[in-house]
């Protein structure tokens, strides 16, 4: 019997999740796990943050803390989130751990050891002021490409295009702001170009045939670029020691020592359990199936670099399917986290407690399995309304209200199966349904199996419609009787097969129902689609029995209004057009660069008659303050010199109010008003980005321009 690994990418605990995470690896892992646990499958899932590298490091200076104390506020705000949602880890862990610590640096000595880290010299870049060698994220300089004077060592963020340290024009520090001097220093690189020989690797390399194609195309590139040794440590005073001698100051590379986290989290667990040779169950055995969940911006490293390390660490077993999904954007643009463009999960969580499912819902339908893909809080309402609770709810409601209309919620007996009735044919577009679900979760695609759950219900309500219960109440209670239990047989099938989907819906349906899902209907219904009353003539095994009395009526779901949709909208920073990011998490940690997965980053062409239409002007900012309940906007009024205007700008978390007064600051005042926060904000103010994420005021200052002057 298979034992089933599987893993959800370890998230950076720079900053909290947000719904690109989710769509991303985290919620098709979790309905992976739940699904499999149904069919009665050995299955665990791993997952944790992931503590170290620059992404780390560079918020932290940010934010003004320690590393230690960033990781462990948001170590915190991830994994109560991921609760609150419903996402059940087997295991969740940190890579900031001392056992992690103990077997990434084993696991380093085991490569070192066969030969597979060899030492090199290079030159990188070396902050004379501060004392340390730069990470590619802490050198900035003008991007050759665009001009922009604020891209990083490894991309420019205005033209999207990964580049190389040495690449930068003018390159500065970001720590002292100083100009960087080269130095030579020592560190341990893998020699990829020559472990894709391994004879494991090469096996492994077989099975890729088979999988998800924006996974299998982006190996392929990988591997036809050409692979060249890559260093597996960092001169940084912040993650892993690099357990050799000589090697002081220096750590690993955060995307060598973060999947060990898989492995790290996996021992605890086991030690947790008691039971500490248990790991080797799931790493080691010749039935273990490891399964990695990602988004895109992880597949290289999940295919590519960790499958080579487990090769040539030895005994291990290599990815068994790979299933990344694409981005998920925001109402049209990518997320940005920089500018507010996110929707918060633990925001989310506290906004509107009892509507988790809501948003695992409308994520579920939207997965970008195989293309980005967009949430807009219009289709989470319409999902939510037209979906949830037109369809689900409603034929729920139907099936619970007629029968306690009926006999007081007593269930009777279910009828014969004849294929010429509505019972029939309901019968026979279950197990079709059934089916198609089941196929679906087998592949991967949990976008088509959430439709097909739903489909179930739909089914459910051409039934009512076919049967008319409502009328056979008074004409004909026996038969009324026996369409309400075929309804109610089906209300139970519906708690089985929303369980992996919709944990806290089917929860709250097996309530009402006051019937819970055995392992065996369960298994039954996951691994065959017989086990249920519907359909399975071979079983007849009902899931309520005859005079099985249903639990109270109420509603699944209630429908979203629109006052809560607008008050979301207007929660996204006003702040327009978000600058292009590859990724929807910010840093990254130097990602290996392959520019066929740079998305082109500027905006389309734009006609000089396009561009004439703004109306850009000069503004001087009167007042500022805070709008109460509202943390990331404030109220800007600014004199135009001909008139003075409103404005509500997302920048709260970037300017002290008082700091803004009496500066001068560029304006597009020709936008269409807007209501955020209930002030209306008469246009938009124009600000950059610095490297270290700050928004800061552009153009005029002191040069004689006076407020209103055009722009163009
Ligand atoms: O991209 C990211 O968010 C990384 N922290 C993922 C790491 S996955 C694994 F390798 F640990
Ligand atoms: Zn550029």
């Amino acid at each position: 019997m298979p034992r089933y690994l599987l893993t959800a990418a370890l998230p950076y605990a720079n900053g909290p999740i947000h719904i690109g995470h989710l769509a991303g690896c985290y919620l098709p892992a979790d309905v992976f796990h739940r699904y499999l646990k149904a069919k009665g499958e050995d299955a665990i899932l791993i997952c944790g943050t992931d503590e170290h590298g620059v992404a780390i490091t560079l918020q932290a200076r940010k934010e003004g803390v320690t590393p230690q104390e960033l990781v462990d506020k948001n170590f915190k705000v991830i994994h109560q989130a991921f609760e609150g949602l419903g996402i059940v880890f087997t295991h969740f862990s940190r890579t900031s751990r001392e056992i992690h610590h103990r077997e990434a640096q084993a696991f380093f000595l085991n490569l070192y050891n066969k030969g597979f880290l060899r030492e090199n010299t290079t030159s990188q870049f070396y902050d004379p002021v501060a004392g340390t060698f730069l990470a590619d994220r802490y050198l900035v300089g003008t991007c050759p490409h665009c001009g922009f004077d604020g891209a990083y060592g490894d991309q420019c963020e205005k033209c999207g295009t990964s580049l190389s340290p040495d690449e930068l024009h003018s390159p500065r520090s970001v720590l002292s702001g100083s100009v960087p001097e080269k130095r030579e220093t020592n560190n341990w690189f893998l020699p990829m170009d020559e472990m894709l020989n391994l004879p494991e690797f090469a096996r492994y390399t077989e099975r890729i045939a088979r999988w998800k194609s924006n996974v299998k195309g982006q190996f392929n590139s990988w591997v036809q670029q050409g692979l060249q040794p890559r260093s597996m440590t960092r001169d940084l005073d912040w993650g892993v020691k690099v357990p050799l001698e000589g090697a002081e100051g220096k750590v690993l590379y955060v995307w060598f020592d973060a999947p060990i986290g898989y492995l790290s989290a996996t021992k605890e667990y086991m030690e947790l359990q008691g039971n500490p040779e248990g790991w080797r169950a799931y790493w080691e055995s010749e039935d273990a199936r490891l399964i990695h969940f990602i988004g895109k911006d992880n597949i290289v490293f999940h295919t590519l670099i960790f499958p080579m390390m487990l090769a040539a660490h030895g005994q291990m077993v290599l990815p068994w399917q790979v299933p990344a999904n694409e981005f998920m954007n925001l109402e049209g643009r990518k997320l940005s986290t920089s500018r507010g463009w996110a929707v918060w999960l633990h925001e989310y969580l506290q906004d509107v407690p009892g509507r988790e499912d809501e948003l695992r819902y409308t994520l579920l339908c939207n997965l970008p399995e195989t293309k980005d893909a967009d949430f807009s809080w219009q289709d989470y309402q319409l999902r939510v309304n037209s979906e949830l609770v037109a369809i689900l709810g409603n034929f729920v409601n139907r099936v619970m209200v007629l029968t306690h209309k009926l006999s007081n919620g007593q269930c009777g007996e279910l009828p014969p199966e004849d294929p010429s009735t509505a019972h029939g044919s309901l019968s026979l577009e279950l197990a079709s349904a059934r089916k198609e679900i089941r196929l679906a979760m087998e592949q991967f695609r949990l976008r088509e199996a959430m439709a097909g759950v739903i489909h179930l219900a739909r089914l459910g309500n051409r039934y009512l419609a076919d049967t008319e219960p409502w009328k056979l109440l008074k004409t004909d209670s026996e038969a009324a009787s026996r369409v309400l239990r075929v309804a109610a047989e089906l209300c139970a099938e519906l708690c089985i097969a929303l369980e992996p989907f919709l944990p806290f819906t089917s929860a709250r349906l097996g309530g009402q129902l006051q019937w819970q899902i055995s392992d065996q209907d369960r298994e039954g219904w996951w691994n065959t689609g017989l086990g249920g009353a519907i359909g399975s003539s071979e079983s007849r095994a009902f899931y309520l029995s005859n005079g099985h009395r249903l639990g109270e009526a109420a509603l699944l779901f209630t429908p979203i209004e629109d006052e809560f949709i607008q008050a979301q909208v207007n929660k996204l920073s006003p702040m327009n057009d978000p600058k292009p990011e590859n990724a929807p998490q910010l840093e990254n940690d130097s990602k290996p660069k392959n520019d066929s997965q740079t998305e082109a980053a500027m905006k389309p062409e734009v006609s000089y008659d396009q561009f004439a239409a703004l109306d850009l002007r000069i503004a001087t900012i009167l007042s500022a303050q805070s709008v109460p309940g509202a943390d990331k906007v404030l109220e800007i009024k600014v004199s135009l010199g001909f008139e003075q205007r409103t404005v509500v700008s997302g920048i709260a978390q970037h300017f002290q109010p008082e700091a803004l007064v009496g500066k001068q600051v560029l304006m597009l005042t020709n936008l269409a008003p807007r209501k955020i926060r209930g002030i209306v904000s008469q246009g938009m103010l124009l600000m950059a980005e610095n490297p270290q994420g700050q928004l800061v005021l552009v153009g005029p200052t002191d040069n004689g321009i006076l407020s209103g002057d055009r722009v163009s």
